[in-house]
């Protein structure tokens, strides 16, 4: 498990003091992917280089499976630095190493015998699917190709976590998605830890348990993926999700709204189990209420349907507000828009 403690970084750049993180406390816990979204000097960078000490602290402690990091001696820092694999934006291949030469590259430093650190390269090669490329230089790679041989490279020392600072930001979306799968893989083959920071919500939607919001060096709001796409409550938050799924309603329903004064206009937001649910039938049966579907949306994360549904109820106002106080008994997150 990791344990972070009020964890703090003040960088003293010459135009003055830079307070990247300020006080940020965070668990996570051993076999999680971890996301961590925030927008552009929310601190990221500084945060993943901090856990393993590529960047030293102010003040605070990172603890990691008992140890504080912040305690070791330089030898013990080396020791379990060996542990903690980083994948970056830009690669950061060698490029007079061929992806054999890549991957083998932290074994040597690691004082692994040549035999063995190229039977031991050859497996990564062959787990991130590039058995084909083991002789070709960086150059010759896309980089998506580049981006499995930095994954192959951080995995040579069999670490229990994976830090990955915006390993998708350069690639294309078909890139992504399966640069994605693999870490996936990798977390449920190795059993490793994956803490990986992205601004993009759409990486976060795809693999990770969890999520932290960062903003101004500070956590802002954290969760399940689930929680936080149906019940997000920053605004920065809600942002970041709008960037993936659409929450606002298009122009032709604000203008059919505001033209028509129709009855009582709700959104309702659903996940899982409720989307195969007959409530709205219910409501016509039931509570005497006519339901006009005016939009709809159903997307899927990690394979749980999650959507949402604007509807205009007209009926007699009693029996409109009983109906939305039947839809929130059901579960759902139910919203009166009165102003669109
Ligand atoms: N070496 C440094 N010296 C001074 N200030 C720094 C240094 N590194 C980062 N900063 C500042 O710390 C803040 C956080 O930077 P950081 O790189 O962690 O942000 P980030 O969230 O990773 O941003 P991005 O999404 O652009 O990568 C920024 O204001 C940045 O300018
Ligand atoms: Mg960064």
């Amino acid at each position: 498990m990791i344990k972070i403690e009020n964890l703090t970084k003040h960088y003293h750049a010459a135009q003055g003091k830079v307070e990247a993180i300020n006080g940020l406390n965070l668990e996570v816990d051993d076999g999680e992917i971890f996301g961590m979204i925030g927008p552009s000097g929310a601190g990221k960078s500084t945060l993943i280089r901090m856990l393993n000490l590529l960047e030293q602290p102010t003040s605070g402690t990172i603890n990691i499976n008992g140890t504080d990091l912040t305690e070791l001696s330089s030898q013990n820092l080396r020791a379990a630095r060996q542990k903690i694999g980083m994948i970056f934006q830009h690669f950061n291949l060698l490029s007079s190493r061929t992806v054999l030469g890549n991957v083998a590259f932290p074994l040597e430093i690691a004082g692994v015998a040549k035999k063995e650190r190229i039977a031991k390269a050859k497996e990564l090669i062959e787990l991130v699917g590039l058995s084909d490329r083991a002789d070709h230089y960086p150059a010759q790679l896309s980089g998506g190709q580049k981006q499995r041989v930095g994954i192959a490279r951080a995995l040579a020392n069999d670490p229990d976590l994976l830090l990955s600072d915006e390993a998708t930001s350069s690639l294309d979306p078909e890139s992504t998605k399966s640069v994605l799968e693999l870490l996936a893989k990798i977390r449920d083959e190795m059993n490793l830890t994956i803490i990986l920071i992205t601004h993009e919500m759409g990486v976060i939607k795809d693999i990770c348990d969890r999520v932290a919001v960062l903003e101004a060096g500070q956590i802002i709001e954290e969760g399940s993926i689930l929680d936080i796409f149906a019940r997000p409550k920053q605004t920065l938050t809600k942002k970041f999700i709008s960037s993936v799924i659409d929450f606002d309603l298009p122009e032709r329903i604000i203008k059919y709204v505001k033209a028509e004064r129709p009855g009582e206009l709700i959104r309702i937001s659903f996940v899982g189990e409720k989307t195969h649910d007959p409530y709205i039938s219910d409501l016509v049966k039931h509570y005497s209420v006519d339901a006009n579907i005016l939009y709809g949306n159903i997307d899927e994360i990690q394979g749980v349907p999650f959507g949402t549904l604007v509807l205009d109820l007209e009926g007699q106002l009693t029996n409109i507000e009983e109906s939305i106080n039947y839809l929130q008994s059901q579960d759902l997150r139910v919203e009166v828009l009165d102003n669109v």
